[in-house]
């Protein structure tokens, strides 16, 4: 085997339990180096709060130059109390939004699964999101987010919500192309029922489909798409949507296997890949070492899969698995343990069982 593969990593812990997390993925990520023979080499830059406290500024522009000559970053997440009055682009979220921007990084790709030893942390019975297995793809360097003008204006504020047509073309091809790789169903989420934006949104989707005849497209509004989720998680394959109603539906999806701490992100389509979690800097467990690692974990094994080492990227979804089937629990997944795992003991077994797969070694399905 080829040895000499190395990856260098900008590693973005940023604020809250962005380090406590991402020192985790980076763990597991060094584990299966080892065994799958690549290496990884981090180096940590700032963004978020942290950034701003140390240079004045949410993304300086030493991060974003680290992050472009990167093969891939890790972020862990950013905000918190500490700079809730902050505005404008010194806000560490307006920090998160300029790295996405500068990498050029508008596909964002969040899967969610409901690992088989979790059905009984999920708010719903097990019975209905047993076997869950769906792709967010979420547009992330457009609509409202970044639609002008926004701001204040005299009496009141605004944002605005706006696509070009190209924006739209390129990410329904992203759909339709991870689709392709998964069951060939794709559903498109929009409010073309009330907003000009949507409108264009289905128009777009439903044309590039045409080149996809081999994939099924259906359109829903996203109220009812929201329902959806939750009443009957296994229709869906891809959700194709945009920037705001992706951020949305994917914490509500986060709800099937019962915990924000599970779900990963890649962002993809542009310079350098983005791997994060999709959960935020949860001040209310911040330093406490209590996060679930997990989300972290998986954006490192999305990250692996980027770079073609899959079956590195395999052992680490086999390691949290393991993790869970063993009895590992950080306190998310079990509010009523006396001693659920730490967020070091977690991500230790997670790498210790990652390590240790190789396909060999694989149970037969
Ligand atoms: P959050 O995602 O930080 O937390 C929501 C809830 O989920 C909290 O109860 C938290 O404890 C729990 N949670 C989140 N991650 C967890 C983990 N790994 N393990 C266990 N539990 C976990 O959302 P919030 O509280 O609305 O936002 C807090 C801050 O994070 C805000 O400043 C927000 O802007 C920011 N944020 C950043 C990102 C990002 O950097 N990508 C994403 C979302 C929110
Ligand atoms: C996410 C977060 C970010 C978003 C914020 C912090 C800018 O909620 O990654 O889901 O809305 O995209
Ligand atoms: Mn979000």
């Amino acid at each position: 085997m080829d040895d000499t593969r190395s990856y260098d990593i900008a590693w973005l812990p940023g604020d809250g339990v962005g380090p406590e997390v991402t020192r985790e993925a980076l763990r597991v990520l060094e584990a299966v180096g080892s065994a799958h023979g690549f290496s990884v080499t981090a180096t940590e830059y700032r963004i978020g709060g942290a950034a701003l406290d140390e240079t004045g500024a949410p993304f300086p522009a030493s991060t974003r130059d680290a992050c472009l000559e990167s093969d891939a970053v890790l972020l862990g997440a950013v905000g918190g109390l500490q700079w809730a009055d902050t505005t404008g682009d010194r806000r560490p979220e307006s920090g998160l939004l300029a790295l996405r921007e500068a990498l050029g990084v508008y596909a964002n790709l969040r899967p969610v699964r409901v690992p088989e030893a979790l059905t009984d942390a999920s708010p719903l019975r097990p019975g209905r999101v047993g076997g869950t297995d769906l792709l967010f793809v979420r547009e992330l360097t457009g609509g409202i987010y970044f639609g002008t003008p926004e701001g204040r204006t005299d009496d009141g504020a605004r944002s605005t919500m706006e696509y070009s047509n190209d924006e739209i073309e390129r990410i329904a091809h992203v759909a339709f192309q991870r689709a392709r790789r998964r069951d060939r169903e794709v559903t498109s989420v929009d409010k073309a029922n009330v907003l000009e934006v949507s409108g264009l949104w289905r128009e777009v989707v439903t044309k590039v489909h045409d080149e996809y005849p081999d994939v099924t497209l259906r359109h829903l509004y996203v109220d009812n798409a929201a329902m959806q989720v939750v009443r009957d998680p296994r229709q869906f394959d891809v959700v194709l949507t945009s920037n705001l109603f992706g951020d949305i539906l994917s914490d509500l999806a986060a709800a099937l296997p019962g915990s924000l701490g599970l779900l990963p992100s890649a962002s993809v389509g542009g310079t350098v890949g983005l791997f994060e979690p999709v959960h935020g800097s949860a001040p209310d467990i911040a330093g406490q070492g209590a996060a679930n690692p997990t989300a972290a974990i998986l954006s490192a094994a999305l990250l692996l899969d980027e770079f073609g080492e899959t079956a590195a990227a395999d052992a680490i979804r086999h390691g949290i698995d393991a993790a869970l089937e063993t009895g590992h629990r950080t306190a998310d997944l079990a509010p009523d343990r006396e001693e659920p795992a730490s967020t070091a003991v977690f991500g230790r077994a997670v790498a210790r069982h990652a390590a240790d797969y190789t396909p060999q070694n694989a149970p037969t399905p």
